[in-house]
């Protein structure tokens, strides 16, 4: 039986709080804030949007961020092993969320790679006058949706680069790669961002940009696609419900001021993501302005044509167009980088746990994989589609399922939520009350139940874009089975002692269990 303490002493952490803090926090600020946060707000009930967006991050995303950072620092594991550790059966609920990280990852890098292009376009500004002719014919050369094979050379030379970058930080590890990006390029993109921000809300029509952001349509409310947009908008926007968060609190050290952290990392993506719609619709106030056009009048405000249609059209107006551009973009592939560094890192070190491998290998196992598999899917000329469908599958019906699942059984079956707030509690500053074991055992299953069921029926009823009912059987719900398989197929190999069945999670160190833990 291999030996629990020698095991704990050589799992990696962090070197110190504030590199967890801003590792957190660049998971969370991803292309959620910046190319998903503004369109989702504004076809939301534009200002009225702020209500189910702070529901959802105080009744679900803060608890249960709090969740993941209890079950990755108690049971010290990825999501696998941690799950196992809890209920030696529960192994599969960690293997469906690595493999929510690993169909996120593979897609993600794709619109990673997309900015890096755009970021060298920016430069002469390349895309030209019709924008959305450059995005979808010359650039993406979109096709219809099929089973594409034709690889679009554009896209799968940065999505090469996008890929051996991943595998240098995996191989680099917790501590000499993804805290020391996370150290250099986090303020470095708050600071880069922030300079966009007030550049546009100088604009000369900004303020309609803002107004149309923020003027609120309250009918909204009583919408449940609002809700639901809400409620996966803080999931895959704090990273949480599948992995990330307890991988990165597995590499946290013992004494870590758990809460607190998850407080900073909550409130700094938030921030971030409302300052990425105050700029993005200002720049849009100013397109407004220039073309003589309301914001009502403008295409494409959501989603991918949003930040390389419609963004390539503001940033060509303004003066300075190229710095603005290259900033932009800049933006765009840091922020997703150090997303996309922590999708990866949970899947490359579940394989570690499970099979023993080193780190080299299972970064190399990780990255090569994933890539072949990005490259193949997403650089062909179905590539923006299948982006699109796997995207809206992934995140609406399998993280929040996950969420779901997670919240059950840690609540309900494994009846644990009691001892991990304890343990929170133990080793933070801010406490959590009983009141934190309500809502991810209550309030959160229940809300997100139901609004996966709407979202099965509306998918069955109504299907997704008009795409053809084979294409979403393929695309859509075949990345559901094939995450279902995946997780019950990874369970099935032995863990040959690497699950330390002598391994004691750390007690909670209130007084009685401090005892226990002295003797
Ligand atoms: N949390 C990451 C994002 O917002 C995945 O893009």
């Amino acid at each position: 039986m291999a030996n629990p303490d020698a095991a704990a002493a050589n799992r990696e952490t962090w070197t110190r709080n504030s590199g967890f803090i801003l590792a957190a926090i660049g998971s969370a600020v991803g292309l959620g804030n910046i190319w998903r946060f503004p369109g989702v707000a504004y076809e939301s009930g534009g200002g009225a949007f702020i209500v189910p967006y702070l529901a959802a991050l105080l009744t679900a995303g803060i608890p249960i961020l709090f969740l993941d950072y209890a079950i990755g620092h108690r049971y010290r594991a990825v999501a696998p092993l941690a799950f196992r550790r809890i209920r030696r059966h529960a192994e599969a609920i960690g293997w469906f969320q690595t493999g929510l990280l690993f169909v996120i990852g593979v897609y993600y890098a794709a619109v990673i790679a997309w900015a890096m292009s755009y970021f060298v376009y920016s430069f002469d500004l390349r895309w030209g006058e019709d924008t959305q002719t450059f995005f979808l014919s010359d650039y993406l050369q979109v096709g219809d949706p099929e089973i594409s094979t034709t690889i679009v050379g554009n896209v799968a030379l940065p999505l090469v680069i996008v890929w051996l970058v991943i595998l240098a930080v995996l191989c680099l590890g917790v501590a000499r790669g993804v805290e020391k990006i996370n150290m250099v390029f986090i303020p470095l993109l708050f600071i880069g961002f922030t300079g966009l921000v007030i550049r546009a809300i100088t604009l000369p029509g900004a303020s309609d940009g803002l107004n149309a952001l923020f003027s609120p349509d309250w009918s909204a409310l009583s919408d449940l696609d609002v809700w639901i947009a809400a409620y996966s908008q803080i999931f895959f926007s704090l990273s949480i419900a599948f992995g990330i968060m307890i991988a990165y609190s597995s590499f946290q050290r013992r004494k870590a001021n758990m809460t607190s952290s998850g407080l900073v990392v909550a409130f700094a993506n938030s921030s971030f993501e409302i300052l990425a719609g105050i700029g993005v619709f200002s720049a849009l106030g100013f397109l407004a302005y220039q073309q003589q056009a309301a914001i009502s009048e403008l295409e494409g405000l959501t989603g991918p044509i949003l930040s390389f249609v419609t963004f390539p059209a503001v940033i060509s107006e303004m003066p300075g167009a190229s710095f603005w551009g290259a900033l932009f973009f800049g933006s765009l592939v840091v922020a997703g980088f150090t997303s996309l560094i922590s999708l990866l890192i949970g899947v490359s070190s579940s394989l570690q746990e499970k099979f023993g491998l080193s780190r080299v290998v299972a970064s190399a196992v990780t990255a090569g994989v994933s890539g072949i598999i990005s490259i193949g899917l997403f650089s062909t000329t179905s590539g923006l589609i299948a982006l699109d469908t796997v995207d809206q599958f992934a995140n609406n019906i399998g993280v929040v399922s996950s969420a779901i699942i997670m919240t059950v059984f840690a609540v309900w079956l494994a009846r644990d939520a009691d001892l991990l707030r304890r343990h929170l509690n133990a080793v933070s500053t801010f406490h959590l009350g009983k009141w934190w074991v309500a809502l991810i055992g209550v309030v959160a299953p229940v809300f997100l139940a139901t609004m996966l069921v709407q979202k099965i029926i509306s998918i069955i009823s109504d299907g997704y874009e008009g795409y053809p009912q084979w294409y979403i059987g393929i695309f859509g719900w075949g990345t559901i089975a094939l995450l279902l398989i995946g997780a019950a197929a990874l369970t099935l190999p032995g863990w040959n002692g690497r699950d330390y069945p002598g391994f004691q999670a750390w007690p909670p160190l209130d007084t009685e269990q401090k005892k226990e833990a002295v003797r």
